[in-house]
């Protein structure tokens, strides 16, 4: 089978802007991931075509992309999930500096992402064994603890576009986690952090980032929870 992908390109050494290179590929089945695709377009076509991948199992979420105007990860979408008897289109994920075709910069993504103290923090002394947390206290965490922080829902947000400052769905994800965590001991520190006008309040729950989710969390309802935990700290 014959399929055509077409690649934004860009090399800021040498191009002044973007733009879209075609490659016809061929002996390729609809069993097949994007990320076998472009192994094979890399290996065998062009190989300057620079993109991220590491696990190549929906594990690192380092292979975000856009494909056919959508966020998702390479290595988790077949052929046959997308409408690929036309130009399947792959670009890099929008609203982030572009270093070379499908690699962006995403120290923004950290950096917002570690404004949210993503750990747990403890301030009484150690216990002589582990930090014990009840079956249904763990059980809360665990769709908030699936994020593999491939940034597929920040960079979906039109939130972000519109003000760059916005912490974002991911950032605001890992708040939640360790926020309602039985463990941690500065709950009340991290809800100060997300309680600002960049913060939580800029989320106007239009859905984006749980559409972009290849995780499937439910982004937008663990957002409402740290919402509704400052507004009862109000009350
Ligand atoms: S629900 Fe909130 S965080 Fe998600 S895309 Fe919309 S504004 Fe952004
Ligand atoms: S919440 Fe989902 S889309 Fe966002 S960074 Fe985590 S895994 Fe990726
Ligand atoms: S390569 Fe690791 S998530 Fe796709």
């Amino acid at each position: 089978m014959q399929v055509t992908f077409r690649i934004q390109k860009y090399n800021p050494e040498t191009d002044t802007t973007p733009y879209y290179k075609e490659f016809v590929v061929d002996g390729v089945d609809e069993t097949w991931r994007v990320l076998d695709v472009l192994e094979k377009i890399k290996g065998s076509m062009d190989g300057t075509l620079t993109y991220r991948r590491s696990c190549a199992h929906g594990v690192c979420g380092s292979d975000g992309m856009r494909i056919n105007g959508r966020n998702r990860l390479a290595c988790s979408i077949l052929l046959k999930d997308l409408n690929y008897r036309n130009v399947v289109t792959l670009e890099p994920l929008p609203s982030m500096p572009v270093i070379k075709d499908l690699v962006v910069d995403l120290s923004d993504f950290y950096k917002k992402y570690e404004l949210v103290k993503p750990y747990l923090i403890t301030k009484t002394n150690p216990p002589e064994a582990e930090r014990l947390q009840s079956n249904e206290d763990a059980e809360k965490l665990f769709e908030s603890a699936k994020c593999i922080l491939c940034a597929c829902c920040s960079t979906s947000c039109p939130s972000l576009w519109t003000n760059e400052n916005y912490l974002g769905p991911a950032a605001l994800l890992k708040a939640y986690r360790f926020t309602f965590d039985t463990r941690d001991e500065a709950p009340e520190e991290r809800l100060d952090i997300v309680d600002t006008q960049d913060g939580i309040w800029r989320c106007h729950t239009i859905f984006n980032c749980i559409e972009a989710c290849p995780k499937e969390i439910n982004i937008t309802w663990h957002i409402s929870q740290l919402k509704k935990a400052l507004v009862n700290r109000e009350i």
